[in-house]
């Protein structure tokens, strides 16, 4: 995958030098593969990080840059991925593993036949799944386009392309026993982007949502493409036909190092049954 320098800078604080050239590149959260070489650039900006106030001021012209020229959530996906980078660090390793182990065993005690994902990403996560018939959309075309090409030999793998601007099913074409969302919504930064995720991952799952995120607001400022929330509280307000009936603590809590630990915990909500009509 070809990498092509990302339209806003790196901050200061997320670059790394690594000598090793046989090293595996570790991964920021971001996604972006870390330089193996130590560049001329890399050195410079070393030499600020080590030097405390000039650090600190690089650190925040870099941010307020990337604020400023935030594209809108799916604007920035679209880029991420374009730019060579990944689904990000709870993709990968020991917290994807964690995350397969819980999807897998939801699938088998429930006896989930098809399962739905929204914000599927690059594959990486799902190429550890043992989903049965699945479909995976994302605003980002060009981790569609690597899905596709990955799981182009998989007969139970579907995938679509999705514009939430674009997007209509009142007839429920777009459905599955399982809805999930993993890692999604701390990225849906804007509100409208929120709500409509919400209204759709809700109305697309026939018995089950399995949400893997954070649920607490304003946990994360850093960056403008996070956006903690508190989603559990909209689904009690807006989502009265679904009740949260397990939720699962991930193993590894985030303790400063984002290829180590996550924010994440898993929410699992399940269809109430219709009520009954009662005699009065
Ligand atoms: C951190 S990645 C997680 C990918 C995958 N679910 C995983 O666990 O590896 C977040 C994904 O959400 C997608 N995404 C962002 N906003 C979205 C939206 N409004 N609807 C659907 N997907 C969205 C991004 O394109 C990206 O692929």
């Amino acid at each position: 995958m070809a990498t092509r320098t990302p339209p806003w800078p790196e901050a200061a604080d997320s670059m790394v030098v690594d000598a090793d050239p046989q090293a595996v590149p570790a991964r920021s959260v971001s996604g972006a593969p870390r330089p193996t070489a130590p560049t001329l650039a890399a050195v410079v900006r070393e030499t600020i990080k080590a030097t405390p106030v000039l650090g600190e001021l690089a650190s925040t012209a870099a941010r307020r840059y990337r604020v400023r020229h935030f594209p809108g959530s799916s604007a920035f996906w679209e880029q991420h991925y374009a730019a060579g980078r990944d689904s990000g660090p709870g993709s990968f390793g020991h917290l994807a593993v964690f995350k397969a182990g819980v999807i897998a065993d939801i699938c088998r005690e429930r006896n989930i036949t098809s399962v739905i994902e929204w914000g599927c990403g690059d594959g990486n996560q799902l190429s550890k799944l043992t989903v049965p018939r699945y479909l995976g959309m994302d605003v980002s075309r060009t981790a569609i386009e690597h899905c596709v090409r990955r799981f182009a030999g998989d007969p139970d793998k579907s995938f679509a392309w999705y514009n939430p601007s674009f997007f209509l099913d009142a007839a429920g074409f777009f459905c599955a026993d399982l809805a999930l969302s993993l890692d999604v919504i701390f990225h849906l930064v804007e509100d409208v982007t929120f709500t409509t995720y919400m209204r759709r991952l809700f109305r697309s799952a026939r018995r089950h949502v399995l949400i893997y995120s954070s649920d607490v607001e304003g946990l994360r400022y850093s960056e403008p493409h996070v956006r903690d929330r508190k989603f559990s509280a909209w689904v009690e307000s807006n989502e009265p036909d679904w009740e949260l009936t397990k939720t699962i603590r991930n193993p590894y809590p985030f303790t400063g190092v984002e290829e180590a630990g996550s924010f994440s915990d898993f929410f699992f909500y399940t269809r109430v049954p219709a009520r009954e009509p009662t005699a009065d």
